[in-house]
């Protein structure tokens, strides 16, 4: 019985038998070594055979676990997995159908409301989104119809405006000025400030500023940038200009450590010129990705005119996102986690990856030959560098050879001015036990002392994998 269609090339049951239930079952074929598929197969496989195929080849991912570079998370628990798995073919657009789910995706802004101390929270208007960045586009998108519609009101121009941030923002902040025709004002790092402060930040103001964005923890080394300090110059700015200039906190991570590891932080709502916040519900809200979370103080800082008011589905239901159809899961996991943790236990997760943090930090600093940018004590990651002066090999061969051995310890510079400033990051999510910790630094010693005995002509380098390999 032939094993190849003659004309199609394309395997015939009797291949696909032996393939799936043979003794060669997946090995040993290697006269039809499968080649990766680019074009749309002509005809169908099993389904036993093309799930071992994709399988496979994610096997040679990297494992989640061992990624220091992501914020976002990794592990959660089987009954939330479980959850997600029974709402995976629900749609959060089809309000009229899922209406518990809807439910949900409101309660969660209303905790989130209280959680972030919005003096009305009732008022207080937010949505899921994708992550921070969608969450972040809409935020940034509605300082910009403020902006206008104030304008507009006293007559004056609406032509480009500006948005004021510090050169350490996350890319979603770049591509909302981009996408959204606003002009990016960054204010560069300086040595020994790699983020926004209050600091000259009023120098970048002007009359067509939209707002001001502020980190909650930097995505390049973990630090908190002073919300409060933030704001208070931006009261004087006002006092002596009659500018008001409002703020919107990205807190993708520090959104959800800060209210439980930094309680008299001023950071939130209880600051007057806060008027949106964004956190990631898949970096610290434990929710695998993709989760994010917009609110707004008030309907004054939601304009009316980005609220669409959908009923194809079904019911009348207001939508202001970027996208239209999009996971569910993610909201109910996102339900189930905060009914699941509540706030003993979401503390209890960040004081647990803040104590690794700190504790992998304290280790690294009295490893020759590194110094620390910061110590973990903001958000569970920091950052790392060599010491000025070491030669021989770079943060570059040390993240290539911890890849080697499994992890990705992410190596960056820092935008300039401070673009010789070249460092490693580690980021501490739930899920990475002391036990990790230990063999993480077991592995960074070793690989250290093997870069400053043998320099980086020992470390080997290879071409990045194409898709078609
Ligand atoms: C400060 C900050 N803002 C925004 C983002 C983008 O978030 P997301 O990946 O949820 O879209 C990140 C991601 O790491 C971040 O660190």
């Amino acid at each position: 019985m032939p094993l190849f269609d003659t004309d199609t090339d394309v395997m015939t049951d009797a291949r696909l038998d032996l393939l799936t239930t043979g003794p060669g079952a997946g090995h040993g074929l290697t006269e039809a070594l499968l080649p990766p598929v680019d074009e749309l197969p002509v005809v169908a496989s099993r389904p036993e055979e093309a799930g071992r195929r994709v399988r496979d080849e994610l096997l040679l991912d990297g494992n989640a676990q061992l990624n220091l570079a992501t914020f976002t998370t990794t592990w959660m628990e089987p009954q939330a997995r479980q959850l997600m798995a029974e709402t995976a073919q629900k749609n959060l657009a089809d309000r009229a159908e899922y209406r518990r789910i809807t439910a949900m995706e409101e309660r969660c802004v209303r905790m989130l409301a209280r959680l972030w101390h919005a003096p009305h929270p009732e008022q207080v208007r937010g949505c899921a989104t994708t992550g921070s960045s969608e969450a972040a586009l809409l935020g940034g998108l509605a300082l910009k119809r403020r902006w206008q519609a104030r304008r507009r009101a006293k007559g004056q121009d609406t032509g480009r405006p500006n948005i004021v941030m510090g050169a350490n923002v996350q890319v979603c902040w770049k591509k909302f000025a981009n996408y959204f025709d606003v002009e990016p004002r960054y204010v560069p790092m300086q040595p020994g400030r790699y983020h926004l402060t209050d600091h000259a930040l009023t120098a970048y103001c002007d009359d067509r500023t939209i707002g001001v964005v502020a980190v909650l923890g930097s995505t390049f080394d973990g630090s908190y940038e002073p919300v409060a300090d933030i704001c208070l110059a931006l009261d004087g700015y006002r006092a002596a200009t009659g500018t008001d200039i409002p703020v919107h906190v990205d807190g993708a991570s520090g959104a959800l450590v800060a209210p439980f590891l930094d309680p008299g932080l001023l950071w939130d709502f209880q600051l007057d010129r806060i008027a949106s916040i964004n956190t990631s519900g898949h970096k610290y809200g434990h929710v695998f990705p993709g989760l994010g979370w917009a609110l707004w103080r008030d309907a004054a800082a939601l304009p009316d005119d980005l609220v669409f008011e959908v009923d194809y589905l079904g019911g009348r239901s207001p939508s202001f996102t970027l996208n239209f159809s999009r996971p569910a899961a993610h909201v109910v996991a996102q339900y189930y986690t905060f009914l699941r943790y509540g706030h003993e236990g979401l503390r209890d997760l960040a004081l647990r990856c803040r104590a690794t943090a700190r504790a992998l930090a304290a280790r690294i600093e009295d490893l020759a030959p590194y110094q620390l940018i910061t110590d973990g004590s903001q958000l569970p990651a920091f950052a790392f560098r060599l010491t000025p002066g070491t030669t021989g090999f770079t943060v570059f061969d040390v993240s290539e050879l911890m890849r080697a051995r499994g992890w990705q310890l992410p190596a960056y510079a820092f935008p300039a001015p401070c673009q010789d400033i070249r460092v490693l990051r580690v980021v501490v999510r739930a899920g990475f036990t002391t036990e990790l910790a230990r063999l993480f630094l077991a592995d960074l010693t070793q690989v250290t002392q093997y870069l400053r005995t043998r320099g980086a002509d020992a470390v080997p380098s290879l071409p990045e994998p194409s898709a078609a390999t």
